[in-house]
């Protein structure tokens, strides 16, 4: 049994298919079908709708896409559709403002932008801002906050200055006046005990505690593990298969804390994009710009650093920045835990060290020593919301002119994300200069045989790699100038 509020209202769900996604539940269960469906796979936004969880005694409103998330992952929290923002017979602010400044042609896309701009709206800030508690207008924020909503129509600015409007201009609306029962519906529904949502034969167990999801592992060692689903999912949506037993690691609290200590930055592996930009962004910068350029505000939101990890992709974002600076990940099997380099971590495609019923419980990333360079680049067709052709991280020391322990990784360029081993080599005790970084780029030919597909060609990883490797000795050379430019096809 699963429950959440739908808008104000409570909802029981005692028998619903874990399969089910939120956009399915609204749109085929409860009669909302504002709330619409463009490509299933997280990529155009129209789905968008926005959760509301408990946060320090106020409601937290973010995004998410509903076509990629389970029904199960609601428990707990407030659901909020596009149905639920015209108020007794009065549009919302951000909707009077997309009408207002024309932002709705077709109007397909419009559920979506309009939920995007109802949490910005909220919130104010995106990713990386919210500490500066900047109000109004923000226009990076407001890119950042619609990049995952596409249009065909209109062209966008009539939809940024919508939200310049929405911003600027804000009404108290209802959800600002019900905050104080809403607060206390939550606190009410706060799950207390691992639950489990099934129907058909098919189960989704959501453990509270790391030790309870270790137990439930080990007694269903077939369970997929779901965290933000954004990989997952996309096994029923696009592949149309079924999971019959999931086990959601969302309510887990150990798992969803970052931890900065002298040494390390501790990330639960259940951790939020998100929630992992302050720390990562913080100590690494590049590790920050890579963020915010990871998919969209409402894949962030969902996804997280261990799913990442947990679905080995050669294209995964964080494992190339994981790897070079050193990070170690934690797995648990039953009471027992081990650490191991991330870079141990990958064998074959998608085929890796973890054993049966074991999991990621959290990834340790080294803090920055004062005498090391690190640098990463994604270089993708589109800016936003595109996945790497190639992402390349690099971590030196240089005393003395001298090169000292390389640590250089790559993911788009093997079957695995990977360390440029030969690479490596052939820097370590070079002379920090262009002859060097010459056979440095000769040796990564030795590293990898990428291949070709539709995001690049075999000649152009290869290049491009090379390239990267010169671009970050330039960069070092001249530290004053700002050449991190997001690198982009
Ligand atoms: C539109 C779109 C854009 C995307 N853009 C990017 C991008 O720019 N860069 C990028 O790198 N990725 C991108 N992704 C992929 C995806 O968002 C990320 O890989 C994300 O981090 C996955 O996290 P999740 O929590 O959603 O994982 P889930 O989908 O919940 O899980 C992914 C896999 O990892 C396993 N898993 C989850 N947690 C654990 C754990 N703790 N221990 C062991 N196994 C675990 C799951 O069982 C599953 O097999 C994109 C996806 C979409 C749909
Ligand atoms: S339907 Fe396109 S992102 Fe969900
Ligand atoms: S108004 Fe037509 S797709 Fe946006």
């Amino acid at each position: 049994m699963i429950q959440f509020l739908l808008n104000q209202q409570l909802r029981t769900e005692h028998a619903l298919d874990p399969n089910l996604t939120v956009l399915q539940y609204l749109r085929e269960h409860v009669g909302k079908p504002g709330t619409k469906e463009g490509c299933a796979s997280g990529d155009c936004g129209a789905c968008t709708v926005v959760i509301g969880e408990l946060d320090n005694e106020r409601v937290r409103y973010r995004t998410l896409n509903s076509c990629l998330s389970f029904v199960a992952s609601l428990h707990g929290k407030q659901l909020i559709s596009v149905e639920d923002l015209k108020h007794q017979g009065k549009l919302h602010s951000v909707q009077q403002a997309m009408v207002d400044c024309h932002g709705s042609q077709c109007g397909f896309c419009t559920p979506g932008f309009v939920m995007s701009l109802f949490a910005l709206q909220k919130n104010r800030t995106a990713i990386g801002r919210a500490a500066s508690g900047s109000s109004g207008f923000d226009k990076a924020a407001t890119l950042e906050a619609l990049a995952g909503n596409l249009c065909r129509c209109t062209g966008y600015r009539p939809i940024i200055d919508a939200a310049e409007q929405a911003c600027c201009q804000p009404e108290p609306d209802q959800f600002d006046a019900f905050e104080p029962q809403t607060i206390a519906q939550l606190k009410a529904i706060t799950p207390r005990d691992t639950a489990e949502l099934n129907s058909g034969g098919k189960r989704c167990l959501l453990p509270l505690t790391v030790a309870d999801l270790a137990d439930l592992y080990a007694a269903n060692p077939e369970a997929r593990l779901l965290a933000g689903g954004t990989d997952l999912a996309l096994e029923v949506t696009q592949l149309h298969r079924e999971l019959p037993v999931m086990i959601y690691l969302g309510h887990i609290e150990s798992m969803k804390r970052v931890e900065v200590t002298v040494d390390t930055i501790e990330i639960g592996a259940a951790t939020a994009l998100t929630d992992c930009y302050a720390a990562l962004a913080t100590e690494y910068p590049d590790f920050g710009e890579l963020l915010q350029r990871f998919a969209s505000l409402q894949i962030r939101n969902q996804g997280t650093l261990g799913g990442n990890i947990g679905n080995a992709s050669p294209i995964g974002d964080a494992p190339p920045l994981l790897i070079a600076l050193g990070a170690q990940i934690v797995l648990r099997k039953g009471n027992d835990t081990r650490s191991l380099p991330l870079e141990d971590y990958f064998l074959d495609y998608k085929v890796t060290a973890r054993q049966e019923a074991e999991f990621i419980q959290k990834i340790i990333v080294p803090r920055a020593q004062a005498n090391r360079a690190f640098r990463a680049y994604k270089v993708s067709k589109r800016l936003d919301d595109d996945i790497s052709a190639v992402c390349a991280a690099f971590s030196l020391r240089v005393a003395d002119g001298v090169v000292q322990d390389a640590r250089i990784a790559f993911g788009g360029m093997a079957a695995i994300p990977k360390r440029a081993a030969a690479c490596e080599a052939a820097l370590n005790g070079a002379e920090w200069a262009p002859a060097g970084i010459e056979r440095a780029c000769a040796a990564l030919a030795e590293d990898f045989t990428p291949l070709s597909d539709f995001r690049a060609s075999k000649e152009y990883r290869l290049l491009v790699a090379q390239n990267l490797l010169r671009k970050f000795f330039l960069e070092l050379q001249t530290p004053d100038v700002e050449t991190r430019v997001t690198a982009y096809v």
